[in-house]
């Protein structure tokens, strides 16, 4: 089995209010993978991730990291690990490099001024430099705060919202250092409310929703499986799908909005899809369409299905 940066076995978390934010929650981050926790909000990936930090107290369960026990070997693990939570209040008395200089002692390195120079390069930083951490603006806290996490580099690397409140080119620019950060062995763990990205960045993605596991898959495999494919026909403003039409189209699940009809495309092992036996099923009941078009459906369609779905199942 290849080795896991993160294992978590039946974890759970009940607050002190009775608000049950973990509800036994497994998974496993094989180390090199850049990982996409993802979920509503209060699903309890925050809960999580803090307990990683130490900063929430756990419940039951079992956390490893590369084979080390989190709970009996804490100090090994802070070493080997950086992680971005989503709130944080920085000292307000000092600046950037600064700040950089005292979280490497705290991890019990020597401050790397090298490669302290080279976060805050590519974290954007380098004319905040001489700023006090409460003159910096949301994003670059938020920047700050992921090179403090890279400040020691370690092998694992775990980030609460990144991303959240940095604007849409820099946060460009900050994936592709993930990205290269990943290529060169980093093994990243990341929640993001941006599931476009996620969906291209990540390799594996988890997603929980009210403290439990609802999809835990390859990205791959979740994309060519869960997610959807439709052919839409559109027939003009007075089509109707009638019973009849149902009976004979049910393979594809037929759909109409009054304008056409919308036909569930199969993925078919060796083939691209169902698509040719949908559209000629079409054309033989309605006749030649005015237009067609196929819509695959995303991450965020996918997410959104799974997390409605487990509305019934679980209470809030
Ligand atoms: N300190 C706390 N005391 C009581 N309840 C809490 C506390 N922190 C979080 N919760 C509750 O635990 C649940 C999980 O919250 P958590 O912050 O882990 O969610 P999240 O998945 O990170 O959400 P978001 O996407 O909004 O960041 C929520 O119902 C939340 O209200
Ligand atoms: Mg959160």
């Amino acid at each position: 089995m290849a080795e896991l940066a993160l294992h978590i076995d039946g974890l759970t978390k009940s607050y002190n209010n009775g608000k049950q934010a973990l509800k036994g929650v497994s998974l496993d981050v094989p180390a090199g993978s850049f990982y996409a926790l993802l979920g509503p909000n209060g699903a309890g990936k925050s809960t999580l991730i803090n307990i990683l930090a130490d900063i929430v107290r756990p419940g039951d369960g079992s956390i490893s990291l590369f084979g080390h026990d989190l709970f009996a070997d804490r100090a090994w693990c802070k070493r080997h690990m950086g992680v971005v939570p989503q709130e944080v209040a920085f000292d307000p008395f000092f600046n950037p490099r600064e700040v950089l200089k005292i979280t490497s002692g705290m991890f019990g390195v020597k401050p790397d001024m090298t490669w302290i120079d080279e976060l805050l390069g590519r974290l954007e930083l380098t004319e905040h430099c001489n700023k006090n951490t409460r003159q910096l603006s949301g994003g670059m806290r938020r920047r700050l705060l992921v090179a403090q996490a890279l400040v020691h580099r370690p092998p694992l690397v775990i980030l609460d919202e990144p991303t959240a409140g940095v604007d849409v080119e820099l946060r460009r620019r900050l994936w592709d250092f993930m990205r290269e950060l990943n290529a060169a062995g980093t093994t990243i763990l990341l929640t993001t409310h941006y599931l476009e990205e996620a969906e291209e960045l990540c390799d594996h993605v988890t997603i929980v929703d009210k403290g439990t596991v609802v999809a835990d898959r390859p990205m791959r495999e979740l994309m060519r499986d869960v997610a959807g494919r439709y052919l839409w026909l559109s027939y003009g403003d007075d089509f109707v799908l009638t019973q009849e039409d149902e009976v004979a189209l049910s393979a594809f699940q037929p759909r109409t909005n009054g304008k056409g009809v919308s036909l569930t495309l199969r993925h078919v092992e060796g083939a691209a899809s169902s698509f040719h036996a949908a559209y000629e099923a079409a054309v033989t009941r309605f006749g030649p369409p005015q237009d067609a078009g196929v819509r695959q459906e995303d991450l965020e369609d996918v997410f959104i299905r799974l997390t409605h779905e487990n509305d019934d199942k679980v209470n809030a």
